[in-house]
């Protein structure tokens, strides 16, 4: 990927963005030295160990030993790929893309979604405005029959379409808008010689994305008016499968535990209100691919709060299919008597809320397959342990398996090690005609344990980098390591860190860089030679002392009396050598 992108293009990226402006838009940084800190955004802390260097471009945390530059932060904090990463970046400071430099229409296609997000920005203000006039007071009054308080309303940002066939056009043409542009933002619709706002007699649900940018908006109908929900349609800036309602106010609360995805912009809003930080919801369509690897970037975890009614545990069903496919935990709130979640709220209130268990997909499962058999009958009983046995296959904790072959047992009367083998049963008629089943993931160790020596040559590829060390001085076979012999072998080449921070050909190379080059103290730096002398001398007596460790190991297995005594000569040499250099250190 990074091939297709010239060089030089990416230099005056690298140039232009200032590492440290694009990590504070994530987390705050606070500066001490030459370095900022902060909390690291890809492990739980405490305490800073997060640090960034802007003259290195560089990012490196202590902690959990994530690193890179401002592109792979870029792909961690917004899960994307490199080039995707790249063209945020770009985007960010106005940069063409290099093959859309040339093209003429890239630059009227930039503007053009510029002009309708401000349009959209000055209707979104129009509109929240107007609640607070006589014509939108039918409207403010809904909103507070609804139990919406004027603070949320603010949060939130709603608003008043009134009931007029011209206002929000009238509005926007006034400030120079042209109707091809409204028409375009979804703003307003032109029939014959007549444009007509989109949006009347509504509650207005601005649609705001992580950057605050108002991408579009829902409106609510007063009363029965059909549709109940009107949503801006796909426009050059709005596309309602990629998005999620309130992901702006998500992206600000730290350390979310979980998002709580529920269906509708109200539910969103009143249980916002009543104390839950972390709900949104998907806008006007079911749950995309999109939106879950979306939803996967701000919480560990996902819980489906969808209406209580048939529908709504349909489309938990479905959902749940998505999330596992994205590798997205999730867990199920339940609501009862077909309540969504504004109304439980509403009528049980935040601790009946926070009392609602939140159930694993598997027992979500078992719970929705109760719903298909007849519990009262032999046979209803015995189907119906048949297929949680098979829903069970999947369960790979033995503690939770356990907790449902429980709950199973007591509700089929069949006995534990009956179901066991049940499970089993399912399992062994399964293994002829279907794949092995995937191995466990499993979890990656964040760094292997490095060889003794290993922080010595480290620190020498760090001297190495400061390019303060005499020409000559570090030599690449002064390596054992193999990443930090083919780093130092790039810097010996007059390859710069940040060049080779940007383009390390794998992720354990490019760790590897991150923390050698983050190592060093100002002061260290300052004292560059004297400290390289000392891990050369270091490095050069932990190589004779593994050879000696092999000489002696030859000697108690050497089969002949001649190579024994060879053998004993060479350690004796290589001891004199040992001892010349630990004079030398003192
Ligand atoms: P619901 O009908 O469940 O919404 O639709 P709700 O929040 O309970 O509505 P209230 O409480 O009566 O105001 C859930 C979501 O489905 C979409 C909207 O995004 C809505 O928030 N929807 C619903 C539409 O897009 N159009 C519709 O006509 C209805
Ligand atoms: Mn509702």
């Amino acid at each position: 990927m990074a091939g297709r992108i010239p060089s030089s293009w990416m230099d005056e990226l690298y140039a232009r963005t200032d590492i440290v402006s694009v990590v504070s838009g994530y987390l705050p940084l606070k500066k001490d030295g030459r370095r900022y800190w902060g909390l690291c955004p890809f492990h739980h802390e405490k305490t800073p160990s997060f640090s960034v260097n802007s003259e290195l471009n560089l990012y490196y945390c202590f902690g959990c030993k994530a690193g890179g530059n401002v592109v792979q932060f870029v792909m961690e904090m917004e899960r994307v790929s490199y080039l995707e990463a790249v063209k945020l970046l770009a985007d960010r400071i106005h940069m063409p893309l290099p093959e859309l430099q040339e093209d003429p229409d890239y630059e009227r296609r930039r503007s053009q979604r510029e002009r309708l997000l401000s349009a959209n920005r000055e209707a979104a203000r129009f509109y929240h405005d107007q609640l607070w006039t006589e014509a939108g007071k039918p409207i403010l009054d809904y909103l507070h029959n609804r139990g919406l308080d004027d603070g949320v309303i603010r949060k939130f940002g709603l608003g008043a379409a009134i009931d007029q066939w011209d206002s929000l056009t009238e509005f926007l043409t006034g400030k120079g808008y042209t109707q091809e542009e409204l028409q375009l933002a979804g703003l307003i619709v032109i029939k014959g010689d007549h444009a007509f706002d989109m949006f009347r007699n509504r509650a207005i649900f601005p649609i705001i994305d992580q950057q605050n940018r108002v991408l579009g908006f829902g409106g609510r109908a007063m009363g029965d008016a059909k549709p109940k929900y009107l949503n801006t349609a796909d426009t050059p800036i709005f596309n309602k499968r990629k998005g999620v309602y309130a992901i702006n106010l998500i992206r600000k609360a730290r350390d979310l535990k979980r998002v709580i995805l529920v269906e509708g912009y109200m539910d969103v809003v009143a249980i916002t209100q009543a104390g839950v930080v972390g709900a949104v919801a998907t806008l006007g369509t079911a749950l995309t691919n999109e939106q879950a690897r979306l939803l996967k970037r701000y919480a560990p975890e996902v819980h489906l709060a969808y209406d209580g009614d048939e529908a709504g545990q349909h489309a938990i069903e479905r959902a749940l299919g998505i999330f596992e496919t994205e590798d997205v935990p999730a867990k199920v709130l339940y609501f009862p008597d077909g309540l969504d979640p504004d109304e439980f709220i509403r009528m049980r209130g935040l601790d009946a809320f926070r009392a609602i268990r939140p159930m694993s997909p598997t027992a979500y499962w078992m719970q929705r397959l109760r719903l298909q058999y007849e519990l009262n009958t032999q046979e209803g009983r015995t189907e119906y342990a048949k297929a949680c046995a098979e829903l069970l296959k999947k369960v790979k904790e033995p503690v939770e398996l356990e907790n449902y072959l429980e709950l199973l047992s007591v509700q089929t009367g069949f006995s534990r090690e009956v179901l066991i083998q049940q499970i089993g049963v399912s399992h062994g008629e399964k293994q002829g005609q279907n794949n092995p089943s995937p191995a466990r993931e499993t979890i990656t160790p964040k760094r292997q344990r490095k060889a003794d020596g290993y922080r010595t040559e480290q620190t020498l590829l760090a001297l190495l980098a400061t390019g303060r060390l005499p020409e000559g001085m570090v030599k690449e076979t002064d390596f054992t390591d193999q990443d930090l012999k083919a780093l130092a072998a790039r810097l010996i080449a007059g390859e710069t860190p940040a060049a080779i921070i940007s383009d390390a050909e794998s992720d354990s190379l490019r760790q590897a860089a991150g923390e050698a080059f983050s190592l060093l103290t100002e002061g260290e730096k300052d004292h560059a030679a004297d400290i390289a002398a000392d891990c050369l001398r270091n490095v050069q007596m932990l190589h004779i002392q593994q050879q000696i460790q092999a000489m002696t190991d030859l000697m108690k297995t050497a089969d002949s009396p001649e190579k024994r005594a060879q053998a004993l000569s060479e350690v004796t040499v290589l001891s004199k050598e040992l001892a010349q250099l630990k004079q030398q250190g003192r």
